[in-house]
């Protein structure tokens, strides 16, 4: 039997993780991610109470993978390890689908000990509902695929911007309604000296 390349602990960034139980040279395939097969309309249906959850709690434990065109793979099941792989914007594992099996393969080679991650390869819709706390110098802080990455650092930088003089221009007002308190005041007291 292969050697058991993989092993289940606590992880710094969420909750569990695995971790590599050995050195993992790249290419290696490392465990397959099993569920079960669910409609698209299903899997449309729990990720939405999920994200719900997410929203309400800050915790929405997300395990569908786009399978094909008509099902979804729910690797929300007891026997399925891989669900417990973390996202990280600086991913050492792949997600392959061979024939509608997906398998984790490790992307570079892997040290003993090292958290294994993929990309969960999210879209940018809802992004605000998926902070990412991998902490990798990449990190764009929220859990998006590799190929929104840009797109999502652009928005924030948008929204920043548009934050920044949001707040300019009502310390602005701030400032000239003071200054004009002022001149009155300075009338007031001008007008009681004469
Ligand atoms: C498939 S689970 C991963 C296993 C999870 N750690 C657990 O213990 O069940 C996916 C969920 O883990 C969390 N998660 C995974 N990667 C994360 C990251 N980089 N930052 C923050 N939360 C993460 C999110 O809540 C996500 O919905
Ligand atoms: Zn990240």
């Amino acid at each position: 039997m292969a050697k058991k390349l993989w092993k289940l602990r606590k992880s710094k960034i969420h909750g569990n993780g695995l971790y590599a139980a050995t050195d993992i040279e790249s290419g290696a395939a490392i465990i397959e991610y099993v569920g079960e097969k669910i409609k698209k309309k299903e899997s449309l249906k729990r990720c939405t109470e999920w994200e719900a959850s997410a929203r309400k709690t800050g915790e929405g434990l997300v395990y569908i993978f786009d399978l094909n065109e008509k099902y979804d793979l729910d690797g929300n099941i007891p026997n399925n390890p891989a669900k417990y792989i973390n996202h990280s914007c600086d991913e050492n594992c792949e997600a392959i689908n061979e024939d509608d099996n997906i398998w984790i393969y490790a992307s570079r080679d892997i040290k003993k000990g090292d958290e294994l991650f993929f990309d969960y390869g999210y879209a940018l819709e809802h992004f605000i509902d998926h902070p990412c706390l991998c902490g990798s110098e990449n990190c764009v802080g929220y859990i998006v695929a590799k190929s929104r990455r840009k797109k999502l650092l652009s928005i924030l930088k948008k929204q920043a911007a548009k934050k920044a003089a949001k707040k300019k221009s009502k310390a602005a007002k701030k400032g000239s309604k003071k200054a004009t308190r002022k001149k009155k005041s300075t009338k007031r007291a001008s007008k009681k000296v004469k």
